[in-house]
């Protein structure tokens, strides 16, 4: 039988730079000769795309915390039954932009829903197909805000929040980090996009 392929995540607050990161990885993989699939939460396939427009449209201000919660599980059950489990049994290596992890920093720790219901729905979801390793990039709130004036780009329902709910998300993200030492890695954020990218891609080699 083949070897199951690897699954690796990157976390972190809204512009913490995992989508620059996931692309340095991925070409420095290619380089290397390694493929890889990538994924992004909410969202990568039919079902879960769609889902994803309707958690994020800053339109739908009526959406309870259960919804938004049940939504993401949704999205995600759909993403790992189409695209992760299959990819992992062909022994591909999956790399993962977001994961249930955010569920468990934006919906737990940002939207104050409890911590056990949340666990509960992520085993439902996920089941045993959790991440390897994940690497949590942690930014202060402010530089994400920095970020998106660069940026210039208007933001969505999530991003929309107030201070002190990224504020709890962030607090989410480190305890995360601090309570799974063998498979998390808690990066700074801020450090220079090649910097991170090293720190990332040594992690890396010793996982493949
Ligand atoms: N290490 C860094 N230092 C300075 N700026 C960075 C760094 N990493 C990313 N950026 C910039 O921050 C912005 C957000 O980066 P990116 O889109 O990679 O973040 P993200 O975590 O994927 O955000 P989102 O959650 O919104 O998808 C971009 O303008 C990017 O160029
Ligand atoms: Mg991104």
């Amino acid at each position: 039988m083949s070897k199951k392929g690897v699954f690796l995540c990157l976390e972190g607050m809204d512009g913490s730079g995992k989508s620059s990161q996931l692309n340095l990885l991925l070409e420095e993989l290619g380089r290397r000769g390694i493929g890889a699939v990538r994924i992004r939460e909410p969202g990568g396939t039919d079902i879960s795309e769609k889902i994803r427009n309707l958690i994020l449209s800053p339109v739908h201000t009526k959406m309870s915390p259960k919804t938004e919660l049940l939504l993401y599980s949704a999205a995600r059950a759909q993403l790992l039954h189409e695209v992760v489990e299959p990819a992992l049994a062909e022994g591909k290596m999956v790399l993962a932009d977001r994961f249930a992890w955010s569920t468990i920093a934006y919906q737990g720790y940002g939207r104050n829903l409890d911590q056990s219901m949340i666990r509960a729905l992520c085993e439902i979801a996920v089941g045993d197909c959790w991440p390897a390793h994940t690497f949590i990039l942690d930014i202060p709130v402010e530089v994400f805000r920095q970020r998106a004036e660069k940026d210039a780009r208007e933001l969505d329902r999530m991003e929309q929040e107030k201070q002190d709910f990224f504020e709890r998300v962030r607090l989410g993200y480190q305890d995360l980090a601090a309570a799974n030492p063998h498979r998390m890695t808690l990066l700074d954020g801020t450090k220079s996009p090649m910097v991170v990218h090293k720190e990332i891609m040594d992690k890396v080699l010793t996982l493949i």
